[in-house]
């Protein structure tokens, strides 16, 4: 199984996409995660990304696009995987339709969390808070002025994706203003109807 997590920063796509790779046996491949190790690791990409992430821009998509490409081929995804994060752009979206033709794999389900811009505002602070009280460190770009950068960045760049998976008939919207319990119930339901 192949399957996208589609939805505007803080929707909760890292939070179902764990359910899932805990509940179908896929590995979650985050991009967000990726880049961050890549940062915090001071590798060459993570040396590029680090201001980008922390305005709220998107890492270029081949940079992206080249990260992605090369964990499918690990033998953890051959079951299949879960993308959070990516695609973003158009031409990520492309870019992983070629990757998967090439390969002779066909991407299944795009799921688009759907949740209200003020709620996700009230979920960045509720994460903020929860991130401090267990005394970790607060991501570079959670606060509020990059959150709505990413945000806008969200609605320009990443929400013509809906169109163009609706097109090919892979969407599925999900109520993700639903507790957390209650949104993994609807993917669920979506991910069973197509066995
Ligand atoms: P990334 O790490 O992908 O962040 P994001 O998309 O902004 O999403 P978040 O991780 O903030 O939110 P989420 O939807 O996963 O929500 P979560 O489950 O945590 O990207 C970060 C940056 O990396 C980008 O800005 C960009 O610079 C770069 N990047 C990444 N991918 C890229 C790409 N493909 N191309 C270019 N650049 C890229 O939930 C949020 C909070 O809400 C949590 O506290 C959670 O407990 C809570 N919550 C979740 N669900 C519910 C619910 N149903 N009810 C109440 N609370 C809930």
């Amino acid at each position: 199984m192949i399957l996208i997590f589609l939805g505007p920063p803080g929707a909760g796509k890292g939070t179902q996409a764990q359910h899932i790779a805990s509940t179908r046996g896929i590995p979650q491949l985050s991009t967000g995660d990726m880049l961050r190790g890549a940062v915090a690791a001071e590798t060459p990409i993570g040396l590029k990304a680090k201001a980008v992430m922390d305005r709220g821009d998107l890492v270029s998509d081949d940079i992206v696009a080249g990260i992605v490409a090369e964990r499918i081929e690990e033998p953890d995804c051959e079951p299949g995987f879960l993308l959070d994060g990516f695609p973003r752009t158009l031409p990520q979206a492309e870019m992983l339709d070629e990757l998967l033709e090439r390969a002779g794999r066909k991407l299944e389900i795009v799921l688009e969390l759907q949740v209200d811009e003020e709620a996700l505002v009230d979920r960045l602070n509720s994460r903020i808070a929860e991130t401090k009280a267990a005394g970790g460190e607060v991501r570079a770009d959670d606060n509020e002025e990059t959150f709505r950068k990413r945000l806008e960045v969200y609605r320009e760049q990443t929400a013509p994706l809906i169109p163009y998976y609706e097109g090919k008939g892979l969407l599925k919207a999900v109520d993700g203003m639903a507790t957390i319990q209650e949104v993994s119930a609807q993917i669920d339901k979506e991910l069973d109807s197509l066995s």
